[in-house]
């Protein structure tokens, strides 16, 4: 007994002692040829990068988790500015890219960078394609964990294989699951099998390949829940979906009629209009103004209704007070006739106005929080132009001259790009563009790789 905990107390104290990054492996160029033998979960990183460095500590965490579950996947983090032939080939373009490696697939991942988010997606991706559910219990089970479930219902068929085509490619965002028709709830009327049903907002709705076009198209629909609590992750998934997202942007803590009206509004229509809506609209709320007003670059009065455009960043706001379940349904009329005004968008215009809203913000975030800092990064270079300038006014305009003012000028901005400014402006940033910087490094989800 007293040397059983012992032998208890020496595992927890190494386990303790040992360094955490001991269950994620550096790896190197052998890991092209011996990536295949397991299943990999891997970081790619640039040292200079500030989110890569947020991150270690959280993958030093996954690492111990995935060690200590008894899961077969393999943490292991690779430095893409030492390795970059094998990053480029794994379709690294921005940092950190973290790709769980399976046989010849390579599955991006999007989602947040925290330990559970991590973890649940390197479980659900290495595991099963599709799960089975083989009782009642194990079904009742699996809904009560998963707020939206796909569900194949039947023995093999064409349609099981499209099921099985889509998975592999939509496992990065969802579950699949598989069950006999008696295994399903009481309430389940199913006109034919096999079928594909989505349980999802306590009831369930089955695909049908004449209205709901194809399966991955409808899965992509399908796969959030019909009213949702949207942050600017959520809105960023939601942009593969192609919907407006309609959102009451309220102070969640406010208890007032007004904003908890909004938010039943919404709600109503989400769920009493569904069919109307559904297959152009997500709908939910927003808890605050601050993410939104940085989105579109504007100030909204809260409480309000927006709805946004995600393909193309136009946004709408209704034109007069929202009131009623009428009022809302005659707003989204609006904007489906083309009645309503569309404001912002992605034009040249908007863009320019992106740019100088961000550096304004930076500014701002900047000489707030640092006011020392502020005046160095901006004085400086300014200062600096300022005595270009003066000298290019002055000068004699002969050839050497320009070129050399020219590279003069030139030079204060090239080391914008260097280490230190580039993080820190990161994280002044990272509020109002993670959507956006996210956006542009991996727009393709889940771009698989072959070998
Ligand atoms: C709640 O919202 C109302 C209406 O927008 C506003 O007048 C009121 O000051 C808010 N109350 C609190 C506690 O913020
Ligand atoms: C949303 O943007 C897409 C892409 O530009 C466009 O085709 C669609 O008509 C827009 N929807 C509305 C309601 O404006």
């Amino acid at each position: 007994m007293a040397a059983a905990g012992l032998c208890f107390l020496a595992t927890v104290s190494l386990y303790l002692l040992a360094p955490t990054s001991a269950f994620v492996e550096d790896l190197d160029e052998t890991f092209k040829e011996t990536r295949q033998d397991d299943i990999w979960l891997v970081d790619f990183y640039a040292p200079w990068c500030g989110h890569c460095k947020k991150l270690e500590p959280v993958w030093n965490e996954v690492g111990i988790e995935m060690r200590s579950s008894g899961s077969p996947v393999r943490v292991g983090k690779m430095d893409a500015t030492v390795h970059s032939s094998i990053a480029s080939e794994f379709g690294v373009r921005g940092f950190p890219t973290i790709k769980l490696l399976k046989g010849d697939m390579a599955y991006n991942y999007r989602g947040q960078r925290t330990k559970e988010d991590i973890v649940e997606f390197a479980n659900r991706v290495a595991g099963p394609l599709i799960r089975q559910l083989p009782s009642q219990q194990m079904f009742e089970h699996v809904q009560k964990r998963h707020p939206v479930l796909f569900v194949y219902v039947g023995v093999e068929s064409t349609l099981k294989e499209k099921f099985i085509e889509v998975a592999s490619e939509l496992i990065v965002y969802t579950y699949f699951f598989s069950a006999s028709e008696d295994v399903l709830p009481e309430y389940v009327k199913l006109n034919e099998v096999p079928a594909i049903l989505v349980f999802k907002d306590a009831t369930y709705f089955v695909y049908d390949e004449y209205e709901d076009g194809d399966l991955s198209s409808w899965v992509n629909r399908e796969r959030f829940e019909g009213y949702l609590h949207v942050d600017g992750f959520t809105l960023y998934e939601l942009g593969d979906t192609g919907k407006l997202v309609a959102v009451a942007v309220i102070d969640d803590k406010n208890n007032s009629v007004e904003h908890t009206r909004l938010k039943s509004i919404v709600q109503e229509v989400s769920k009493s209009y569904r069919d109307l809506f559904h297959r152009d609209f997500q709908f939910g709320h927003m808890d605050g103004s601050e993410y939104i007003n940085s989105l579109l670059m504007d100030e909204v009065q809260v409480p309000t209704i927006v709805v946004l455009n995600t393909s193309n960043q136009q946004y709408f706001l209704p034109s007069k007070k929202i009131e009623s379940v009428e009022d809302m349904i005659q707003f989204i009329n609006s904007i489906l006739d083309g009645t309503a005004d569309a404001q912002g968008g992605d034009g040249i215009l908007q863009r320019i106005k992106r740019v100088a809203y961000d550096a304004r913000s930076t500014v701002v975030s900047v000489f707030k929080s640092s006011p020392l800092l502020g005046c160095f990064l901006f004085g400086l270079p300014l200062g600096v132009i300022s005595i270009m300038c003066y000298g290019i006014c002055t000068a004699d305009t002969d050839d050497g001259t320009e070129e050399m003012t020219r590279k003069d000028v030139i030079d204060p901005s090239h080391t914008d790009e260097g280490s230190d400014e580039e993080q820190d402006e990161d994280k002044m940033r990272e509020h109002s563009s993670e959507v956006t910087d996210e956006d542009q490094e991996e727009k393709d989800i889940m771009e698989k790789k072959k070998d």
